[in-house]
């Protein structure tokens, strides 16, 4: 059992003036969102390895002693075999915790910032381009407004089919584009059997969690996935355990 958590950056410069694209820095919000990360992480993989560990210890007593009923012990025996698995739950929890934690980021500079709070000795921090944001092309830099108004027809095109309309000028994406190079990370994703954070943006957020919890891809530009907002998978056998988490100071 894992978990995977996704999120986008914390909010950046260009979120503050709406604009689209580009490669702006965090703000101080996004600083702060940033550290609350990092000590959520921690916090929810204590948690994770606990619950773990608990139903591990108990499952395999189960498997040992099946039929062992409590009320045919004293109580002395009772509290000491209470206190022994106590100990194997915390030294099981200390060895889940302690296992390797991917981070993965794209190479965008708001999404490495918001991963700067996670100490490197004890995450092992990747940065990886297939992660960045939807290529905008020539709209690179601009908010929607300005696209609206200059460019209306554009902007109406992208509304009808969000999904197919790639961005014009060099390098200009479609959520289609995005979905391609994406493959190779989500085989990766599959493959690795370690919890891992992976931190990236609207466009590529929208399509991991659509393809991670199944959803259908004709809604995928249409989700709504604010920032500061964290994503919590737990992959199980009949299907993905989500919760979600908001960021609020
Ligand atoms: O910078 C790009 C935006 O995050 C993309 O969001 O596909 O909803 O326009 P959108």
């Amino acid at each position: 059992e894992r978990q995977i958590f996704v999120t986008r950056h914390g909010e950046s410069q260009d979120n503050l003036t709406g604009r689209i694209g580009g490669d702006a820095s965090l703000s101080p919000k996004g600083r702060r969102f940033s550290k609350a990360l990092a000590r959520f992480v921690k916090e929810r993989r204590v948690t994770f390895a606990l619950d773990l560990a608990r139903r591990r210890i108990q499952e395999e007593k189960e498997s040992k002693d099946p039929l062992r009923d409590s009320d045919d012990e004293d109580q002395a025996a009772d509290e000491l075999e209470e206190h022994k698995t106590e100990k194997k739950v915390r030294a099981t929890a200390e060895a889940i915790s302690n296992s390797q934690f991917t981070i993965w980021t794209s190479m965008l500079k708001r999404s490495m910032e918001t991963a700067q709070s996670f100490d490197p000795d004890e995450y092992d921090i990747k940065h990886i381009r297939f992660l960045n944001e939807i290529n905008s092309g020539s709209r690179e830099g601009m908010t929607y407004e300005e696209i609206k108004s200059q460019f209306p027809n554009e902007f109406q095109a992208r509304q009808d089919n969000k999904l197919y309309y790639r961005y014009p000028g060099m390098g200009g994406e479609s959520y289609i584009d995005v979905i391609h190079r994406l493959q190779s990370m989500i085989i990766e994703l599959e493959r690795m059997s370690q919890s891992c954070l992976i931190i990236t943006h609207r466009v590529v957020l929208r399509i991991l969690l659509s393809y991670l919890l199944e959803w259908s891809q004709t809604d995928t530009p249409h989700m709504l996935v604010p920032i500061h907002t964290v994503y919590e998978l737990r992959p199980k056998p009949y299907g993905v355990e989500l919760t979600t988490w908001c960021y609020d100071e």
